[in-house]
């Protein structure tokens, strides 16, 4: 059994929830008594501002630093029972300066993350990436054990899918043990057109997490007041989706890990 589970949040399509549930579930695994680092790899840094953390805060060595520089492990913020390693907008100079698909880059996170794996600091580090198919994605991909892929009811998140597989099995060539742990539903809709599209398009797909229903009022206001749906409808419905998945997220890993 591993000490330590790294899971990338990965879709190249943009709006499909990797930000949302990225939060919510390492929330819920933070509830649930399990040691939590979050990182956020998008330079658009919506994970760390959701989680109240100002992410041109550069007073502390940062994840770029480590990651360009060599750089110490950043110090993490610590919010809501997680730890957080934020991001900001130098994040974006990443692309640029680690280029192609060399390896010379790309095991950069994973010696970032050496040194806090082999302490077992964490149960599980889960990683935010951003909508594209570059270089923070393949890093974070180099770096870890299982991939959560986030898959919106919506249409353009559903067409995402294909994709991302072909994507998995390219970056296999650099971590050939490299899992995809679920496919989580995200912003399920209520009409029967999107039933039936989500239906048709999840057809096959295995461990498949979820629903969470789209709850826009929730969601928008969670960014507002920066909590994660646990801490701002601690009782509510969605709460009890993200931790349903959660639970199911845990039962796959129990047999892969
Ligand atoms: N279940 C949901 N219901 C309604 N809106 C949601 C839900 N999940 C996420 N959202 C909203 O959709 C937008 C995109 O979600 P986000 O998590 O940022 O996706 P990504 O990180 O894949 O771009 C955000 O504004 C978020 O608040
Ligand atoms: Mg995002």
């Amino acid at each position: 059994m591993r000490k330590t589970t790294v899971i990338t949040f990965f879709s190249h399509a943009g709006g499909v929830g990797k930000t949302s549930s990225c939060r919510d579930i390492g929330y819920e695994l933070g509830q649930l008594g399990h040691r939590v680092l979050l990182i956020d790899l998008d330079p658009q840094a919506n994970l760390t501002d959701w989680l109240g953390v100002d992410p041109e805060d550069v007073s502390t060595v940062t994840l770029f630093d480590a990651l360009v520089h060599h750089g110490p492990f950043p110090t993490p913020h610590h919010v809501h029972g997680l730890d957080l390693i934020p991001s900001g907008l130098e994040l974006a100079k990443i692309e640029a300066l680690l280029t192609g698909m060399d390896l010379g880059g790309v095991d950069r996170l994973k010696k970032v993350l050496r040194p806090v794996l082999d302490a077992g600091t964490y149960d599980y580090v889960l990683i935010d990436t951003p909508p594209t198919l570059g270089k923070p994605v393949l890093i974070s991909l180099f770096a870890s054990h299982e991939v959560i892929i986030p898959v919106s009811s919506r249409n353009k998140g559903l067409t995402a899918v294909k994709t991302v597989h072909e994507m998995v099995r390219t970056y296999r060539e650099y971590n050939p043990a490299l899992n995809i742990l679920s496919h989580l539903i995200t912003q399920r809709g209520t009409t029967s057109h999107s039933k039936a599209a989500e239906e048709a398009a999840m057809a096959g797909l295995p461990n498949i997490s979820g629903p969470i229903k789209t709850r826009p009022a929730i969601y928008d206001e969670c960014q507002v007041v920066k909590q994660p749906v646990g801490v701002y409808a601690p009782k509510g419905e969605a709460r009890a989706e993200v931790q349903a998945a959660v639970g199911q997220l845990l039962g796959y890993l129990a047999v892969t890990a």
